[in-house]
């Protein structure tokens, strides 16, 4: 597995999963170019020449041509896409959930992966190939309670990326899909009701859920990240791919 020469956009870079997958690709020699919100968390790869960071909100549609223009300008061109970015909802009743909270995570989780992804393709196609892999939730296969509105963005991605590999296999570009399980990120405590005790929650109901009996760690995701993206894995698309210990069973 060799990524020498190729540049991947992580999108998400900062936080658990991405920052992973940043430092996986970058010891397998890649190019890459992460962004987020805050970067904060990959300070100590400033002046590593194959990184790239760019701070800044991905839901802007200028903000995410200028990742990928900065990116091609950098390294000479994009050859795959990993999104990582998104948000979690906190368990509450639908009766309770304000429409306001349903659009950002419709917005975030849905809207800026088919903003990457559409962005992604064009300089793709225009280069013969590539491979982009988004980041759903095992809760699309196996739903918590109150999670609906963020089991509804996420189950739309992977109808999303399923529609994107067809439409774009004849370019040899693979769009898979990654449901994580529960992982130790800072995302997973804020999925808890309001007051709940998180360490105690990860202890218990998190792991308690995996078959494997461990909470996910960010390299396990990236490991997999890694894989899709790599040349071993061109005909594979359309998939939709658990790393969950078991979760989805
Ligand atoms: N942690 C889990 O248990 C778990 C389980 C299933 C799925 N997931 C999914 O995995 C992915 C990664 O999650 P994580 O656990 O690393 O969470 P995380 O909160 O550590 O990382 C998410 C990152 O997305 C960034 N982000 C949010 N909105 C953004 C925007 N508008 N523009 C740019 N960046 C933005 C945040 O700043 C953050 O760094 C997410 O899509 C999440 O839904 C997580």
């Amino acid at each position: 597995m060799t990524f020498k020469d190729k540049t991947i956009v992580v999108a998400g870079a900062g936080g658990g999963m991405g920052k992973a997958v940043v430092e996986t690709l970058l010891k397998e020699n890649a190019n890459v170019v992460g962004c987020d919100l805050n970067i904060a968390s990959l300070e100590e790869l400033e002046g590593v020449d194959r990184f790239l960071g760019i701070e800044g909100n991905l839901l802007e549609e200028e903000k995410v041509k200028s990742v990928f223009s900065n990116a091609k300008e950098t390294f000479g061109g994009i050859h795959g896409l990993v999104n990582a970015a998104g948000i979690a909802q906190s368990s509450t009743p639908i009766e309770q959930v304000d429409l306001k909270e349903w659009y950002k995570l419709i917005d975030i989780n849905l809207t800026m992966t088919f903003l990457t992804c559409r962005e992604a393709a064009s300089y793709m196609k225009e280069q013969g190939g590539g491979a982009i892999v988004n980041i759903g939730s095992v809760s699309v296969t196996r739903p918590r309670p109150g999670l609906q509105s963020y089991v509804a963005s996420k189950g739309a991605v992977e109808s999303f990326t399923k529609a994107l590999a067809l439409e774009l296999s004849d370019n040899q570009i693979n769009v898979n899909l990654l449901h994580p399980g529960p992982s130790d990120t800072n995302m997973l405590g804020q999925f808890a009701q309001k007051g709940a005790d998180i360490e105690k929650m990860k202890d218990t109901v998190f792991k308690d859920s995996v078959p494997m009996g461990r909470l996910l760690e960010p390299q396990d995701i990236a490991n997999s990240v890694k894989f899709l993206l790599s040349d071993e894995a061109s005909m594979v698309t359309g998939s939709v791919f658990h790393v969950d210990g078991g979760r989805n069973i």
